[in-house]
């Protein structure tokens, strides 16, 4: 119940404009949000590089309300690889395509997808595109295959996710067309008419994807923090010869770095996500949803900061 409140009020931009300025949720967004700022942003991504962990790059926000929106997000985009390749960080962008402007114009987004894409041609780099809301599959899917993938083979890819029941179908397309695939479980709100209600479905899902995905993808990334889904990912790839430079992990920015720091220990690719930007609230809800225990921490703060205040 818990987790169906917090997906809903990620949706709720009236709660946003109440809580942008609140400092004790800022405080607790910078957990997960890397700053509002590209300079911020990068000051984070060297600090992983010097643990030997790669990034990728998330300019949050959402809705674009119009066309100037759009492209200035494309441009905001475009000066992130930039600014990526003048600093010689390790890092790579993820790009929502609703921050494009899918949901105003598909050539409007088109466009400035292709813009980001020459820049990543440019500099021999790679641009992720996050997937959002079952709404948007068929229609990113779409844009992806018929419109970037052919021009952009090796500076674009995708992601899919194992809680929908076409997880698997997606997989293999992605992996006959030569894509690469980031899997993660899924974090938006789905009916059951779309995704798999129980979890114990989702993670069975996520290694049928992610076995398919070793056995016959191309680089995936395979994007979790459940242990079992980690473990069972190095066990078939030892059994099956897959070296650990054929694949990476990817988590998210400020999620287990205790795992994170021990995956790149025993040697195998890790990069993390590591979104940034004023547009951080529902990132921020959809982290707390999949750990409701995050919300006790929220309000463990509050409570220590009334304490501090009167003590
Ligand atoms: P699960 O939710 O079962 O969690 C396993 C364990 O991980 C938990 O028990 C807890 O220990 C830890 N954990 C998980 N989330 C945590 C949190 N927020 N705080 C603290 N601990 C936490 N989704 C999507 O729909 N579209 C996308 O494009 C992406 N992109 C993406 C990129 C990357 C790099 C990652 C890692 C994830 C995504 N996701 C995503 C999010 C993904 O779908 C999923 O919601 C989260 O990764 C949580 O699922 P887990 O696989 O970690 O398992």
């Amino acid at each position: 119940m818990l987790r169906n409140a917090l997906l809903y009020l990620s949706s709720q931009p009236k709660v946003f404009s109440f809580v942008r300025h609140n400092r004790m949720a800022k405080g607790f967004a910078s957990r997960f949000v890397a700053g509002e700022t590209l300079d911020t942003a990068l000051e984070a991504v060297a600090q992983l590089n010097a643990k030997k962990i790669t990034a990728s790059l998330d300019l949050l926000g959402e809705g674009v309300r119009n066309e100037k929106d759009a492209r200035d997000s494309a441009r905001q985009y475009i000066n992130m690889l930039d600014r990526i390749k003048k600093s010689g960080l390790d890092a790579n962008v993820s790009v929502k395509l609703t921050a494009m402007g899918l949901d105003l114009d598909e050539e409007l987004c088109t466009a400035n997808m292709q813009d980001i894409l020459d820049r990543a041609r440019e500099h021999e780099t790679f641009v992720r595109l996050d997937m959002e809301g079952s709404d948007y599959t068929q229609r990113t899917l779409d844009i992806f295959y018929n419109r970037l993938f052919p021009c952009y083979r090796g500076n674009v890819g995708i992601v899919l996710q194992s809680y929908m029941y076409r997880a698997l179908s997606d997989v293999e397309q992605a992996n006959d067309a030569g894509a690469r695939v980031r899997i993660c479980k899924g974090a938006y709100k789905e009916p059951a008419s779309v995704a798999y209600p129980d979890k114990k479905d989702v993670d069975e899902s996520y290694v049928r994807c992610m076995r398919a995905l070793l056995m016959n993808g191309h680089y995936p990334g395979i994007a979790t923090h459940d242990e079992r889904m980690i473990t069972e990912t190095k066990r078939f790839a030892r059994e099956n010869g897959i070296e650990s430079t054929q694949f990476e992990f990817q988590m998210l920015y400020g999620v287990r770095r205790d795992l994170q720091e021990k995956l790149v220990r025993e040697g195998y690719r890790l990069r993390v996500y590591v979104p940034f930007g004023t547009q951080w609230y529902p990132y921020l809800m959809r982290r707390l949803a999949e750990r409701p225990a995050n919300v006790a921490f929220i309000t463990g703060n509050v409570l220590k900061e009334m304490v501090g205040r009167r003590g």
